[in-house]
């Protein structure tokens, strides 16, 4: 969850590093750090708080240091302190860590007992001693992280600098992502490729359980035994242009806004629009052994959940196999009926949330296929994965989740059209059937377009909702999965409680809480579902709750028992709809959040990958 960057070259570092962790400061913002070394010194300066707290510090690291590396944090063990922030030093050692050691207690006892003082409530300073020890019983520091490695349980992407082995610096992975970034006469390590994209699109993956050695003109890496490993860079296709905010107030909003965009790109690379084919190679499809599949398990958390809740509806309809889609962290703890002929679908933005890679890791070892639907290239989930749909809408470094989520539901769709396909599973209408498919998709990146340009009424209606204290979402079919999508947006960022239920469920239990006060953000698309929603928004007015409809622009009979309407485009297809409804959601979260002065890009306690458990 932490951000973490390291430079070794001939540059002045310390800014350089800042500005790397501004790139990273989307994975954790409660306190930061830099260390740098310079003529065998080791300084370093640490603030609580956001990057903005840690800047007007900088003029105290030396000005000529070459090399250094920095963290920005979110907290695991021990508050948001300066004291608890990385780096953390001892004696000549200085190191940075993303992750959890899961046995940091007993290390730390043991620690303790052998005299060792600690500075802070990390769990990150077990690791120190435990290497400074190991370094003075081995005398050299690459013997000495392949000692300390056999005593850690947990996660770890961790940096090491050796103030008297100058111009080298130390990365060791086991569970937590990092990247290195291969320059010319200089070296970085990040923990993505983001914060190395300014500087280079090379990039060198470890895998967990290596550890590597850069300077500024190698990169050797080896496995926790120390066997050389061979690792060509791979060349990362985003630009660093990709990652900025474009004139945009927000990254959110520009994610928004990147919409169209992003799927008629998906579109082009993925489907073939002239001949309405699938393209295998790209939907990772043709790597699979369709005849197996039997089942389907689709794993993920937030977000990514619930699009995944909307590819259940999808693989169902078009490929007529049981499909289950559940939470990452409930699913790897159960005893779930997976075998060989289970097809498990993990769906991640980031690639690297700990309790899907779990599952993906499970899964595989249950005999699975393991399918994943992921963003970022190269990171773990697709790793660990028989095959890979790629979405590349590019960095998404808004916290919450926006394009992501529609590439996800897009995936979903060309995904279960292309196994239904393949599988001969759509029965006698499946030609109709995707012809209907494919035109509607054909039409998709412009009505996404109409959809995100829709936002000077949603930023009006925002206007009347953005005190409420709470505020409910209630859809059916794929549009409950938009509701709850809905409400996570606007609870995560503009801090109002929201929650989202399918319409038919409201009478059982939460309609109690409707009265005037409550706005009830009402999905009905002129889906097949459309006459049973509109009833249940009638039981919402009947109550007096507050109407704030999403519906087709000509819906007048909708428009007419709502408060507020927001028209949305509407696509002739129940689950494509899914990805016109939720951007006036992902827009009024986005206006309310900014009316109530938030911020929006990293709202509170949050952070954008979730490396633990
Ligand atoms: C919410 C949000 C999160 C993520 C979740 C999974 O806006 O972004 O709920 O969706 O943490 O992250 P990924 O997709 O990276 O696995």
């Amino acid at each position: 969850m932490c951000g973490v960057i390291g430079y070794v070259g001939s540059k002045p570092c310390a800014r350089l590093i800042f500005d790397g962790l501004k790139r990273l400061e989307y994975r954790g913002y409660d306190s930061a750090g830099i260390a740098v070394l310079d003529h065998g010194k080791i300084d370093l300066v640490k603030a609580e708080g956001k990057l903005v707290h840690l800047e007007p510090r900088l003029v105290e690291l030396p000005g000529g240091a070459t090399m250094g590396m920095g963290h920005t944090r979110w907290a695991t063990h021990g508050a948001p302190t300066a004291r608890n922030a990385h780096p953390h030093l001892h004696g000549d050692l200085v190191i940075i860590h993303n992750g959890i050691i899961e046995n940091y207690r007993e290390l730390k006892e043991q620690l303790i007992k052998s005299g060792v003082e600690f500075k802070s409530d990390t769990d990150t300073e077990v690791v120190l001693h435990q290497l400074h020890a190991d370094l003075d019983r081995k005398g050299d520091l690459k013997t000495a992280i392949m000692e300390t490695v056999k005593h850690l349980r947990g996660a770890y992407a961790i940096g090491i600098i050796h103030a008297r082995d100058p111009g080298k610096i130390y990365v060791v992975k086991q569970g937590s992502p990092v990247v290195l970034g291969a320059g010319n006469g200089e070296n970085f390590f990040g923990s993505d490729a983001l914060a190395l994209l300014p500087h280079t699109n090379r990039a060198v993956f470890l895998m967990d359980g290596e550890f590597a050695c850069l300077t500024a003109d190698s990169i050797d890496v080896w496995d926790f035994s120390g066997k050389p490993v061979r690792r060509d860079p791979q060349v990362l296709n985003w630009s660093a242009a990709s990652a900025d905010k474009q004139g945009f107030k927000h990254y959110m909003l520009k994610e928004i806004h990147e919409q169209p965009a992003v799927m008629s790109s998906m579109l082009s690379r993925l489907v073939d629009l002239k001949s309405n084919s699938f393209v295998d190679k790209e939907t990772g499809i043709d790597a699979l052994d369709l005849g197996r599949v039997k089942n389907v398990a689709i794993v993920a958390c937030g977000t990514a959940h619930y699009a995944g809740q909307i590819g259940r509806y999808m693989i169902e309809e078009f490929v007529r196999l049981p499909a289950n889609v559940e939470l990452a962290s409930e699913f790897r703890y159960r005893n779930p009926c997976i075998d060989s002929s289970t097809l498990l679908i993990a769906v991640s933005q980031s690639g690297e949330t700990a309790d899907t890679l779990a599952c993906v890791k499970h899964a595989s070892e249950r005999g699975c296929q393991v399918m994943s639907v992921c963003n970022v290239r190269f990171s773990s989930i697709p790793r660990a994965s028989d095959a890979v749909l790629y979405m590349e809408a590019g960095p998404e470094v808004g916290v919450a989740s926006t394009k992501a989520f529609t590439a996800m539901v897009l995936s979903f769709y060309i995904l279960s059209l292309a196994i239904g396909e393949k599988m001969g599973r759509m029965g006698p209408q499946a030609h109709a059937r995707l012809e209907k498919s494919f035109d509607a998709m054909r039409r998709l990146p412009s009505l996404v377009d109409r959809a995100v340009n829709a936002a000077g009424v949603i930023e009006e209606i925002s206007h009347k909702i953005y005190e409420s204290q709470n505020m409910l979402f209630i859809g059916r079919g794929a549009s409950f999965p938009v509701a709850t999508e809905g409400a996570l947006k606007l609870k995560e960022i503009s801090y109002i409680h929201a929650e989202g239920y399918a319409g038919g469920e409201l009478k059982h239990g939460p309609i109690a809480l409707v009265d005037r006060h409550m706005p009830v953000v009402s999905i009905a698309p002129r889906d097949s579902q459309y006459e049973k929603m509109i009833s249940n928004i009638e039981e919402v007015c009947a109550r007096q709750g507050r109407i704030i409809g999403v519906g087709d622009l000509e819906d007048d009979r909708f428009r007419s028992i709502c408060e507020h309407y927001i028209p949305c485009p509407q696509v002739d297809d129940d689950h494509l709809q899914a990805i016109l409804s939720v951007i006036p959601l992902q827009l009024l979260a986005y206006y309310a959040a900014d009316m109530r002065g938030t911020d929006v890009d990293q709202p509170r306690n949050l952070a954008k990958s979730v490396t633990v458990e």
